[in-house]
């Protein structure tokens, strides 16, 4: 008798879906698309030779090491590397409040799993990370959505969500995925102190924060919580959790993050993370280590930061010149990605076919509001990529889309008419 296995799945799989953007990325892999679908980082800034001598000097000096099981908590030299970089953004942390994950993207899961029961409320960005959203929906999450403008989340709108007792909020402060916006400082500093009034923890999501072409740094969440905690003994009062990659700054093939948050916070998650995957792969953290170190990694994100300086210009250019007045766009000043606005009555998905067409992708807005907010919002928007193609193909895929959005204007137009 051959099994049916739906019947069998937990009640927890009934509304997992797959990523809409991983199974667009596979529709956009023909050489002829240009997408700006993916979170991709540039390929041809890997720095691949870094890279080979890294895995020659770990493979002649500390093989054994790096190929045996390792600590959960992480490789200590990478965790003391990690908490010692974030102090140049005021972030006080010692190795102990530092646990090594695989990929961000495993540390969202592993807070789901820390704080999530079913049912309980999670308050975040709308738009947000489509992959915190896939994260939390395992555990039952319910969601509180609280709209974002240029300047990040709109903290005026704060109060009425938080008195609904959301169990944490999920923030991302600097060049927000999908919208590239970035929380304005003043907007920081209230956000934390509502948190603080209303005792709501924080989740701080930055995995592109070093990626800043222009302005000065803003200081995180966890940073200005800090100054607010009356009785600050070091990192232990914290009511916020920091979340950081080097996904963006090395390469997402690693699969490193990490997770910095009071040492009893660390404490808990490490048995979570136990029954995970016991670890995060010491081979890689050798590796990510060994390539980071001495001031390869800050040189290495100005090399970043240069190339996706033009690449954002380059695509801004091009929305200007080829793009209708009536469609609008967000300006970012750092990461990987802009947001844009289409006017009312377009819709985003029949856009994304009629693009297809001509031969370039993106990320329709919808995935990107939580499930219980599906609004008509989300289907006027589209995310675009632009730290993957080059130049010259931005312009040109840039171009394309202009055609599909006059196309589809046009057909707007005539429908209006009849
Ligand atoms: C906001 C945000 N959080 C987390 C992640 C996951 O990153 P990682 O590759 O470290 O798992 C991403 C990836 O794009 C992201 O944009």
């Amino acid at each position: 008798m051959s099994i049916a296995w739906t019947s069998r799945y937990a009640l927890r799989t009934k509304d997992v879906k797959s990523s809409a953007i991983r199974e667009l990325l596979k529709i956009t892999q023909q050489p002829e698309v240009i997408s700006f679908g993916g979170g991709l980082p540039a390929n041809d800034i890997f720095p691949i030779e870094r890279f080979e001598e890294a895995c020659k000097e770990v493979l002649e000096h500390n093989a054994v090491m790096a190929l045996q099981y390792g600590q959960t908590e992480g490789y200590k030299p990478l965790r003391d590397m990690i908490a010692r970089h974030i102090t140049r953004y005021g972030i006080k942390a010692e190795a102990e409040n530092v646990l090594i994950t695989t990929g961000s993207q495993q540390a969202l899961d592993l807070i789901g799993k820390l704080l999530i029961n079913s049912g309980d409320k999670v308050l975040v960005e709308a738009p947000t990370y489509l992959g915190a959203l896939q994260a939390f929906n395992v555990y039952g999450a319910q969601y509180v959505s609280v709209p974002c403008d240029d300047d990040g989340l709109q903290t005026d709108l704060l109060e009425a969500p938080l008195r609904l007792g959301p169990k944490f909020m999920y923030v991302l402060p600097n060049f927000q995925n999908p919208g590239g916006t970035t929380l304005s400082e003043d907007r920081r500093r209230t956000l934390v102190s509502l948190a603080n009034k209303y005792g709501i923890p924080i989740v701080e999501d930055d995995p592109y924060g070093q990626l800043r072409f222009e302005g000065e740094h803003l200081p995180p969440l966890v940073v200005l919580d800090r100054e607010n905690v009356p009785h600050d003994d070091g990192y232990t009062l914290g009511n916020v959790i920091y979340l950081s990659t080097f996904s963006k700054t090395l390469a997402p093939g690693l699969r490193i993050g990490w997770i910095v948050a009071p040492a009893e916070v660390i404490a808990k998650l490490v048995q979570l993370k136990q029954g995970t995957d016991l670890h995060t792969s010491t081979f890689a953290q050798v590796i990510a280590y060994e390539v980071a170190r001495g001031n390869f990694l800050d040189q290495h994100v100005k090399t970043i930061r240069d190339a996706y300086r033009e690449r954002r210009d380059v695509m801004l250019e091009a929305l200007s010149q080829y793009f209708p007045s009536q469609v609008k766009w967000t300006h970012p000043k750092g990461g990987l990605f802009l947001w844009v606005t289409l006017p009312q009555g377009m819709d985003a998905n029949k856009l994304f076919h009629e693009a297809l067409k001509q031969n370039v992708a993106f990320v329709p807005g919808d995935s990107f509001f939580a499930p219980n907010e599906h609004s008509k919002e989300g289907s006027r928007h589209l995310r675009l990529n632009f730290s993957n193609a080059q130049p010259e193909q931005i312009r040109e895929g840039i171009r394309r889309l202009s055609v599909a959005v006059k196309t589809q204007l046009e057909q707007l137009r005539i429908a209006q008419l009849s």
